[in-house]
């Protein structure tokens, strides 16, 4: 199946852009998904093509008008378009949310620019996405971002094995890679990734996973350890009289204390 992705921005020349190249441009050169950008201006208003204006109730800047939005949509749309308003204030965007993106037939991205949209606008779309706490000149490259993200996903466009590994692919950032050469400056790669052990190989890693989520990402951690309590512990057997002798000298060590 070919995922269809149509854009609408007042600056359609910006796409393909870096999607031309490498991963995302072998996606669309395979034909995995077709792209198609379309200048807003088409649906805009009167002879000069206008597609904003003041705020009501006064306000710096222009407004993104809902009619050439609203006559975009009704064009490109069809009947399995799922669109898309990139948005300071929607949802952040997420490894899940490119996945879950990738596994529909029809994306729209709307492209806003100026101080924002007239908030008639927000009703026609399916979904509001952002790409973090910070503010872009306009919404061209968070679209070029998720469609970035969308398309390496794809089936055919990358070796499955990479995208199941990957940071957030099992919400937790990705353990710490190394290459030749085994050492640089001083640094050695560690020695168990040089063991030939695979088993030992893929818990060290998993085990990195963790740390590093730890240290960089706790809250995604916490959401990770919520998601995979440790197994319960099986109760353990209560002393009986006669193993009393088993005991060892010092008494039986509690947790946290010192032992002697
Ligand atoms: C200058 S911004 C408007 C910001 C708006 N006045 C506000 O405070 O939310 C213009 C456009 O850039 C895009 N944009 C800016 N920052 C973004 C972000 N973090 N994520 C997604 N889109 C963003 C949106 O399409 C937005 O409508």
């Amino acid at each position: 199946m070919t995922l269809q992705i149509d854009v609408v921005s007042l600056f359609p020349d910006l796409f393909p852009g870096p999607l031309s190249e490498s991963i995302p441009g072998r996606a669309l050169a395979r034909g995995l998904a077709e792209l198609h950008s379309h200048d807003l201006r088409t649906w805009g208003i009167g002879r000069h093509r206008s597609v904003d204006d003041y705020p009501y109730g006064g306000g710096a800047g222009m407004v993104l008008r809902p009619e050439p939005v609203a006559g975009a949509l009704d064009a490109v749309r069809g009947d399995d378009g799922f669109v898309i308003l990139l948005d300071p204030g929607g949802e952040v965007f997420s490894q899940a949310r490119a996945a879950d993106l990738a596994a529909r037939p029809h994306l729209v991205l709307v492209c806003p620019r100026y101080e924002g949209v007239d908030h008639r606008i927000r009703g026609m779309v399916d979904l509001e996405l952002s790409l973090g706490d910070y503010v872009l000149s306009g919404g061209e490259l968070p679209a070029l971002v998720v469609i970035d993200a969308v398309l390496r996903l794809l089936p055919g466009a990358i070796d499955a094995a990479s995208t199941g590994e990957e940071s957030f692919a099992s919400g937790l950032v990705e353990y710490p890679q190394f290459t030749r050469p085994p050492e640089h400056r001083g640094e050695r790669v560690p020695e168990i990734l040089l063991s030939g052990d695979h088993g030992a190989v893929a818990r060290w890693r998993h085990e990195q996973s963790i740390e590093r989520t730890r240290a960089r990402r706790p809250d995604l951690l916490a959401a990770w350890e919520a998601a995979h309590p440790p197994a319960p512990e099986k109760p353990r057997r209560r002393p009986r009289r006669e193993d009393a002798g088993d005991v060892p000298l010092g008494g039986v060590v509690e947790p946290g204390e010192p032992r002697s």
